[in-house]
């Protein structure tokens, strides 16, 4: 019973707080999460800045990456921009950015986690 409670009490909360989770976990934190340990993206020494390549050696093409975000519109992995370096958005210690705003106004999508409450 206790569980159940507790499980509604998350799922309202999400639906009222869509970026709760958003606001406090940072990528790096997913990834130590799901058991990596920082030689899994910094080959050589920790500070150095990972490449690209690194990531889509686990995460796919954007083209595979654009088909986990289809149902966002516009399409993060998908538009006009494509082929950007991830950390334009996606950073991994820090929160992560919506590069799109630096030219458009409110595009629809919000990546977690999110720096701000107004995602920037
Ligand atoms: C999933 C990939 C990934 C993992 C795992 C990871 N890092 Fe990073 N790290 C990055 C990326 C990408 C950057 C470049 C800055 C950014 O985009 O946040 C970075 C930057 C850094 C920097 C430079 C300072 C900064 O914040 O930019 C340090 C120091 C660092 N990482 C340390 C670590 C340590 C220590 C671990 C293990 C606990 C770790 N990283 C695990 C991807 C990762
Ligand atoms: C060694 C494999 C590996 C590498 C390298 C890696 N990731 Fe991941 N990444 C994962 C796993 C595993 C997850 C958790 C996936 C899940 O839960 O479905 C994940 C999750 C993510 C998520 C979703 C986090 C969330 O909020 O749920 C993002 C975004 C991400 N990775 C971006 C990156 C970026 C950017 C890089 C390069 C700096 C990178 N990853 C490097 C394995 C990797
Ligand atoms: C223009 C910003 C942007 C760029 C650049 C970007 N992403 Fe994303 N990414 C997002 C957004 C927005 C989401 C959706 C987050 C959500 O659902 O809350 C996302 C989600 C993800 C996810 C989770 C997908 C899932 O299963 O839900 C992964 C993994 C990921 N990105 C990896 C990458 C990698 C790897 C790169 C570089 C090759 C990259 N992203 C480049 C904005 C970006
Ligand atoms: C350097 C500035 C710049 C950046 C950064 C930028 N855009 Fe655009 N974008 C434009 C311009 C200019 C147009 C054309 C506007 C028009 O024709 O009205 C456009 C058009 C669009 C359109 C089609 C027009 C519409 O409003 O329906 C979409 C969708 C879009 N951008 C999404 C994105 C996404 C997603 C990102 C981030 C990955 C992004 N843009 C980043 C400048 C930018």
């Amino acid at each position: 019973m206790r569980n159940i409670l507790w499980i509604l009490f998350l799922l309202t909360f999400s639906l009222l707080v869509p970026n709760l989770h958003a606001q406090h976990v940072l990528t790096g934190d997913i990834h130590k999460e799901k058991g990596l340990t920082c030689k899994d993206c910094h080959v050589t020494e920790s500070k150095k800045p990972v490449s690209r390549d690194k990531c889509q050696e686990c995460h796919g093409s954007y083209a595979d990456l654009a088909k986990t975000t289809e149902h966002l519109d516009p399409n993060p992995h998908y538009n006009h921009t494509i082929d950007l370096d991830c950390n334009y958005c996606h950073h991994m210690h820090k929160p992560a950015v919506i590069y799109c705003r630096n030219c458009h106004q409110g595009l629809a999508f919000v990546p977690k986690p999110v720096a701000g409450k107004d995602g920037k």
